[in-house]
């Protein structure tokens, strides 16, 4: 964070020409990002209870989990939920349901993108259990149509003491663009959240049309200037 911050500091200053993106376009963007772009996969975070174990009380645990659109919620985030794992007991009761899902553009690997300059967002929602087996089932479609090599953990509605399906329900969201010349690092009031849904491009024309991120010779470049040694180079780029 320290580091994408501290790029971000350079970018501000040293690179000054692409047009910025607008906050409407951020929310679409954000939404777009959850949509497609990261391929039903981030980071589940909760928060150790008092009285946990190991001395974890009051630390936060993240990890990678699948994750699909809730069926017909304008952004909340269906999860597959496993009391066994303790990112999940964390937010189960008698615990508080609070839970932060981060995503990530998945896209721009293999090509040398920053990762600094890559998309991402946290969404900070509450963790509700869907009962109703009609529910379940509309979960368990949407969840596989997302993931189908999940059928061995979807077991659906007979199954829940293994698993379950969870709605997330988003309260924040906060979107980080990617370099603040750029993009929109911000709060976005919930509201706007929602209402950039009807307003998202295809899955076709958001993987064709993305504000691609920035390479790390241009960037690196701009920064540090052409004389800018590989070694130098690799220090921004870790
Ligand atoms: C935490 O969970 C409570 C209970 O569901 C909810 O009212 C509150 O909005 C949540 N906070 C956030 C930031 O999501």
């Amino acid at each position: 964070m320290l580091r994408s911050l501290l790029l971000t500091g350079f970018a501000l200053v040293s690179l000054a020409s692409a047009a910025r993106e607008t906050v409407e376009e951020s929310i679409i963007h954000t939404r777009e990002l959850i949509q497609y772009r990261g391929l039903g996969v981030g980071v589940l975070m909760s928060k150790y209870p008092e009285g946990a174990e190991d001395d974890t009380a009051g630390l936060p645990i993240g990890l990678q989990e699948y994750y699909a659109p809730y069926p017909e919620s304008n952004g909340d985030i269906l999860l597959l939920a496993m009391p066994v794992a303790k990112v999940f007991r964390n937010a189960l009761p008698p615990n508080p349901p609070n839970m932060t899902l981060t995503v990530s553009d998945t896209y721009g690997f293999g090509d040398g993108n920053l990762a600094a300059g890559r998309m991402r967002v946290a969404l900070f929602g509450s963790l509700e259990r869907v009962t109703d087996v009609e529910e379940s089932k509309k979960c368990r479609k949407a969840y596989l149509e997302a993931h189908p090599d999940a059928t061995w953990a979807a077991g659906g509605p007979n199954e829940p003491h293994f698993a379950f399906f969870a709605r997330l329900r988003i309260h924040k969201v906060f979107t980080f663009g990617g370099f603040g010349d750029k993009m929109q690092i911000m709060w976005h009031p919930i509201e706007n959240y929602r209402a950039a849904g009807k307003k998202m491009r295809s899955k076709k024309e958001v993987l064709s049309d993305w504000p691609e991120p920035e390479q790390p010779e241009a960037l690196t470049e701009a920064h540090f200037g052409e004389s800018a040694t590989k070694a130098e180079r690799l220090v921004v780029q870790l």
